[in-house]
């Protein structure tokens, strides 16, 4: 079993390569259930630093998806009245859940500065990035 310290390196990797090889993948980052508690913690993270390293469950597109267990696609974040802003330059987020063992442990949160960018490709495409991560789980 690795150590929490490996795990969080690779994720970060996966982080700055998904922010650095996708254009429009602005800030990408990992938020996972903090312990036994209802709300996420700000795991590793690549882009602007944030202020919301702690969301309650039902708070935000990522608390909303902390109980849903669904996918969340947003194309204009600013038609969303459940949303949490990061940053002002933020069009879209896209936050696709990840499971270990049928079990919601956190997600993978993405936000784009380009309205509208997400397609159901990235939305495989990142549930395929978290069933590999789930591996090292
Ligand atoms: N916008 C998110 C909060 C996290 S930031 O995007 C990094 C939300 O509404 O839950």
């Amino acid at each position: 079993k690795e150590s929490d310290k490996d795990t969080n390196e690779k994720l970060l990797a996966i982080c700055e390569l998904l922010k650095e090889n996708v254009p429009y993948y602005d800030w990408v980052g990992f938020y996972f259930r903090n312990g036994n508690k209802e709300e996420l913690k700000l795991g590793p993270y690549a882009g602007t630093p944030t202020d919301h390293t702690i969301i309650p469950f039902g708070k935000g597109i990522c608390g909303q998806v902390a109980v849903s267990n669904k996918n969340f696609v947003v194309p204009d974040v600013g038609a969303q009245d459940n949303y949490i802003a990061c940053s002002i330059t933020v069009k879209a987020e896209i936050v696709v859940p990840l499971f270990v063992n049928g079990k919601n442990i956190g997600q993978i949160d993405i936000d784009s500065n380009t309205p509208d960018p997400f397609s159901e490709e990235d939305e495989r495409f990142l549930e395929y990035i978290n069933q590999e991560v789930a591996k090292i789980y």
